[in-house]
């Protein structure tokens, strides 16, 4: 298995995440499909003037959020920054699944290497850098006062992920490969690491880094974070 207990529980953690997530979020969706409707019409003016307008304004309501720039240009910037960034890293750790061939055999192994240590390296330092002004942010009058300890839970978590995560792209002693070999046992039910990552002390770096990731996995269907699904249906009663 060539795994410490820490690393191995963690990993165990991965299943117990996904099963809490995928719950989670069906339990949520199912009490929102049960809610009666409001009579009421809660559209705001003006009326979309067909289906067509209407479904473009729920997708610009859902991704450029006009409502956050007009209270709060800072936090729009920052916001739109780092969801972008997430979305960027997100989509390169799929290189953890399978290695984009489409991508090497264009440009070569070592320049998609180096793409993603560029790009990688870029998103995670904007995502940090938002992510230390959502904190500030809270730090001060207005959103000092209405702050809850769930704010600075989900930060913090988001935090040690990302930080976490550059550590690893920015001093990480082992490859891609030994990485993707550590999420493909994962995924076999048979988490192991490679001797590369049994020998480096990164892989204490990975295990902490998957660690928050779970935390975060397992609180976010009841945390206010489920805006990700509620926001479509908030923005369609907003267009009604
Ligand atoms: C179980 C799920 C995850 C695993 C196994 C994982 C693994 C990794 C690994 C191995 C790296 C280093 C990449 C390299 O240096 O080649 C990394 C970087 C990073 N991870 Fe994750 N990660 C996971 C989920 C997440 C999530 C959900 C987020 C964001 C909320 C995230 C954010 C980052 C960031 C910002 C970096 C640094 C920039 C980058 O290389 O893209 N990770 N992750």
């Amino acid at each position: 298995m060539n795994m410490d207990p820490f690393s191995f529980i963690v990993a165990i953690l991965v299943y117990v995440a996904v099963i809490v997530f995928v719950a989670g979020m069906t339990f949520k969706i199912i009490v929102w499909a049960k809610s009666p409707r409001m009579k009421i019409n809660l559209g705001i003016y003006p009326k979309p003037r067909n289906g067509f307008v209407r479904f473009f304004r729920i997708i610009r309501d859902s991704f450029i959020f006009p409502q956050t720039l007009e209270v709060d240009r800072w936090m729009w910037v920052f916001a739109m920054l780092f969801h972008a960034a997430l979305f960027v890293a997100l989509f390169g750790h799929f290189r953890l699944v399978r290695e984009f061939t489409f991508v090497s055999n264009v440009i070569g192994q070592d320049n998609l290497n180096t793409l993603g240590a560029v790009g990688g390296g870029t998103m995670g330092i904007i995502m940090l850098i938002a992510l230390g002004y959502y904190l500030f942010r809270r730090f001060a009058s207005p959103y000092k006062d209405i702050s809850v300890p769930e704010d600075f839970i989900l930060i913090i978590l988001l935090a040690g992920i990302v930080g976490l995560g550059d550590h690893m792209r920015f001093f990480g002693a082992v490859h891609t490969e030994d990485y993707r070999e550590y999420f493909q046992s994962i995924m076999r039910f048979k988490p192991a690491f490679n001797e590369a990552l049994a020998q480096s002390q990164t892989r204490w770096v990975l295990s902490w880094h998957v660690l928050f990731v779970n935390l975060f996995v397992i609180y976010f269907p009841f945390s206010k974070l489920v805006h990700l699904i509620g926001t479509f249906f908030a923005n369609k009663v907003r267009s009604e």
